[in-house]
């Protein structure tokens, strides 16, 4: 660890200019590699003792938070300001938009008040392409959209994976669960598939988008497949992801029960015995521990989850960085 080092490490990797980060879909793999070693080269400044340098000084950034969070706006938060930005955090309550107020008139006005940035999460899939599509100065990052995408937590999983494995390349990764409606899973799914990964889906076929379950090429990756049966799926596995369940969904009849999904789909520890001796066992979070995933595994040292919440620091780092200093390259 580095103690109070005025040495500042370098972003090698060119980071080609983006305004908006809205999901993965049209980051190229090369894109996709440049962030995750400008990540690493933030994580190095997150594992100082003094975590800051001056790379975003003099830029205003405001994170406005239309659903709970815990990690992904305190982590913006975080990275913002060890990047020397100025941080605002607006929320729905407490904001004009508890008087009627527009989310583009909202957006408008943090513009004129000559924000650089906007960071968003809202309950609403689109609302980042729709704002993003109505702002000339101000840049827009999806902290997630409805059930559309979250972009940041895709690439904060594609860096704890390369962390541990060198390659993501080949890798058989392993996503379980309420994958229909998990905007974790389609931004996943997207980066997965561009770096080259082999990605499995696993979950009651309800919830498991009707596409990719009839194996429709249209809408499908060649490298994304199927499979309900988890004792099957998980086989062989370099990486296992679980799904944060939404228990509503049991009330709306996608589930057959809580009890039958936890039988069928949660990772046990004699499921996990299947995947490879040393395979990752990953999640977004929030957990219901017990539900998707047995307490012992997710408090096991096989279990990466802590360390996606450090990388994510890093990783904002990098798209804050990317956003609204990234066409410089350079020291950070
Ligand atoms: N993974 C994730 O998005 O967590 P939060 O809802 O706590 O931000």
């Amino acid at each position: 660890m580095t103690t109070g080092s005025q040495t500042l490490p370098r972003v090698e990797a060119h980071l080609s200019p983006r305004r908006h980060i809205l999901d993965l879909d049209d980051f190229t793999r090369d894109e996709i590699e440049s962030l995750l070693d400008a990540a690493e080269a933030m994580r190095e400044v997150l594992d100082r003792d003094i975590k800051k340098v001056p790379s975003l000084r003099g830029k205003v950034v405001i994170t406005m938070f239309l659903e709970p969070s815990t990690r992904t706006r305190v982590s913006f938060e975080q990275a913002g300001k060890m990047l020397s930005a100025d941080v605002i955090n607006i929320s729905g309550s407490g904001s004009s938009a508890e008087k009627g107020e527009s989310l583009l008139n909202t957006a408008l006005t943090l513009q004129a008040m000559r924000a650089d940035l906007l960071v968003v999460r809202s309950p609403q899939s689109g609302a980042p392409y729709f704002l993003a599509s109505n702002l000339d100065s101000m840049g827009v990052v999806n902290a997630g959209d409805g059930m559309h995408a979250h972009p940041t937590q895709a690439l904060l999983d594609l860096m704890t994976m390369r962390r541990h494995l060198g390659s993501i390349e080949g890798a058989k990764v392993v996503i379980i669960g309420d994958v229909l409606h998990s905007r974790v899973a389609r931004s996943d799914i997207h980066g997965l598939a561009t770096v080259g990964a082999q990605v499995v889906l696993s979950g009651p076929p309800t919830m498991i988008p009707l596409e990719m379950l009839r194996g429709d090429v249209r809408h499908t990756p060649a490298n994304v497949t199927v499979e309900p049966d988890l004792d099957r799926a998980i086989e062989g596995a370099d990486v296992v992801m679980a799904l944060r369940i939404q228990k509503e969904r049991a009330a709306a009849g996608l589930l057959p029960s809580m009890r039958e999904y936890t039988r069928r789909w949660m990772v046990s520890e004699a499921r996990l015995a299947k995947a490879k001796p040393n395979a990752l066992v990953m999640h977004p979070g929030p957990m219901n521990e017990g539900v998707e995933i047995a307490s012992s595994i997710a408090h096991s040292p096989r279990a990466q989850i802590e360390e996606q919440v450090t990388n994510g620091v890093a990783m904002r780092m990098a798209v804050l960085y990317q956003s609204l200093a990234g066409q410089h390259g350079g020291d950070l």
